[in-house]
């Protein structure tokens, strides 16, 4: 199958320097979201898409935010003459052998099951996506005989009253015998009310020789919706972040609400996952079976091992979290954190590239960074592992069931032996013994007979 995907449009509605098709949708650009729709319709039909992207304005933007596809071939439209003359400049890069599919960067939510059907039904004919709309304004209409036969699109501008109460609208997309289709755009002309070629007429063509139009009426209205300003982008971010709920709970999930949940990536989960309100996945999430996420939390590229509980208002990057752990309230890991089973980070700690070993816990207000943290430590509550000099950053080790006292500062590089206890307020910068209680702090004094200042009279 060609796919030719239409994105050279300016999107002056939208009011942004970003060119329109790369507005991100549930966290990927919409283009992306079409190119991906159009693969996987295409693998559904046994077959293999080849993609150009016609693009225009902000060509250069929209090539390099796809830089690392190579599989994509970019066409430049340099002046927007319309839909017709668009598809008609990646003509030459189209295999007569295999028919050709159009569709449109800035319609993101089409559903492969749509396309596929619409592919089927095109054969050697041409397959036309329709979608009847209670408010068909500012569409194309479909025009059709007695018998239920296409005849025509006609476009809004150029339609008269009574095709204007005609429902069934053209959604752009459509599917056409290749060499044909390159005969039909070469005729077209742009004799109409916008002077634009447009790419509708090939449907007049087509019946001229003869060529059916299967027409096939989406399912859902959103699939075949266009975004033309933020308000639309908005709309559809909606519909498409339902459509992620609905799958997350189809594969067991719990929502606490459906409509309060924003997954910017993937989202795997296992068996009763529990996902309160308020909470964004971005990147690649795993959640594994029985993990509950209390409410506003931010996971990014994170894999929570099974049972374990992250509570509210945490936010996480790339971290693995083990089985049976608890995270948060208020917990905060920065890249690069791997938390071992059963693993306890509370309340206002920060942990950055470290590893905590089997059982071991900072309940509060702590912040290990560049540290490996062996089984069964206590952090205790405003430990600060110091690990920049102001410079350079160095490695702390905390061996076994070390404990740390409140407020104890390990300047690094530091290794608390296994075993040890650091008295709290101590601040350590040389090698902590295992097995044994390191004090470093100040002697507590009373001094005798003092007496506290008073104010003096005037
Ligand atoms: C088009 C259809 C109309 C249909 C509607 C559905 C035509 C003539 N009309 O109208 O029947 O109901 O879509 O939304 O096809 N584009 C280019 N180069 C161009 C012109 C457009 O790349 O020269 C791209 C735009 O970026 C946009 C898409 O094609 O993504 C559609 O163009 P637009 O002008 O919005 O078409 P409509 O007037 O909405
Ligand atoms: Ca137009």
């Amino acid at each position: 199958m060609n796919v030719v995907i239409l994105a050279a449009g300016q999107g002056k509605r939208m009011r942004s320097s970003l060119p329109k098709v790369l507005h991100p949708l549930a966290g990927k650009p919409m283009l992306a979201h079409v190119i991906a729709a159009a693969q996987a319709a295409d693998r559904a039909c046994g077959g293999v898409a080849r993609v150009a992207v016609v693009i225009g304005h902000g060509a250069e933007q929209v090539r390099r935010a796809f830089s690392d596809r190579s599989d994509l071939h970019w066409v430049l439209q340099e002046t927007q003459l319309g839909t017709g003359h668009a598809v008609r400049q990646a003509a030459g890069w189209l295999d007569d052998a295999v028919p050709t599919l159009v569709l449109y960067g800035d319609v993101p939510l089409v559903r492969p099951a749509t396309l596929a059907r619409l592919m089927q039904a095109a054969a050697d004919h041409v397959g036309l996506l329709t979608v009847r709309l209670a408010d068909p304004d500012g569409y194309g209409r479909v025009v059709r005989d007695w018998h239920g036969n296409v005849l025509k699109i006609v476009e809004q501008k150029d339609a008269s009253d009574e095709e204007r109460r005609i429902d069934e609208v053209n959604t752009g997309i459509l599917v056409a015998p290749t060499a044909r289709l390159k005969r039909w755009l070469a005729a077209l002309s742009n004799d109409n009310a916008q002077h634009e070629y447009y790419l509708t007429d090939v449907i007049a063509q087509a019946v001229r020789e003869g060529v059916t139009v299967n027409a096939v009426v989406a399912e859902e209205a959103e699939e075949t919706l266009g975004v033309n300003s933020k308000s639309q982008l908005a709309e559809l971010e909606r519909v498409a972040q339902r459509r992620t709920a609905e799958r997350l709970m189809e594969a067991g999930a719990t929502l606490a609400d459906p409509a309060r949940i924003d997954v910017r990536g993937e989202l795997v989960v296992g068996a009763d996952v529990f996902i309160d309100v308020g909470c964004v996945f971005e990147g690649k999430v795993e959640l594994a079976d029985g993990v509950y996420i209390g409410p506003h939390n931010l996971l990014r590229d994170v894999t929570v091992g099974a049972g374990t509980e992250v509570l509210g208002f945490c936010y996480l990057e790339r971290a693995q979290i083990g089985a049976h752990a608890r995270i948060g309230p208020f917990a905060r890991t920065r890249p690069d954190v791997v938390l071992a089973d059963e693993v306890h980070i509370g309340n206002f700690v920060e942990v950055k590239n470290s590893t905590l070993g089997h059982g071991s816990k900072a309940n509060h207000l702590a912040y290990v960074g560049d540290a490996e943290v062996g089984a069964r430590c206590n952090i205790g509550a405003g430990t600060i592992v110091a690990n920049y000099d102001g410079a350079n950053k160095h490695k702390t080790v905390i061996e076994d069931d070390v404990h740390t006292g409140s407020n104890s500062v390990l300047v690094a590089p530091i290794t608390i032996g296994a075993g040890a206890t650091v008295g709290a307020g101590s601040t350590v910068s040389k090698l902590v013994p295992a097995g044994k209680l390191t004090v470093a702090r100040a002697k507590q004094q009373t001094i005798e007979h003092w007496k506290r200042p008073t104010k003096q009279k005037k």
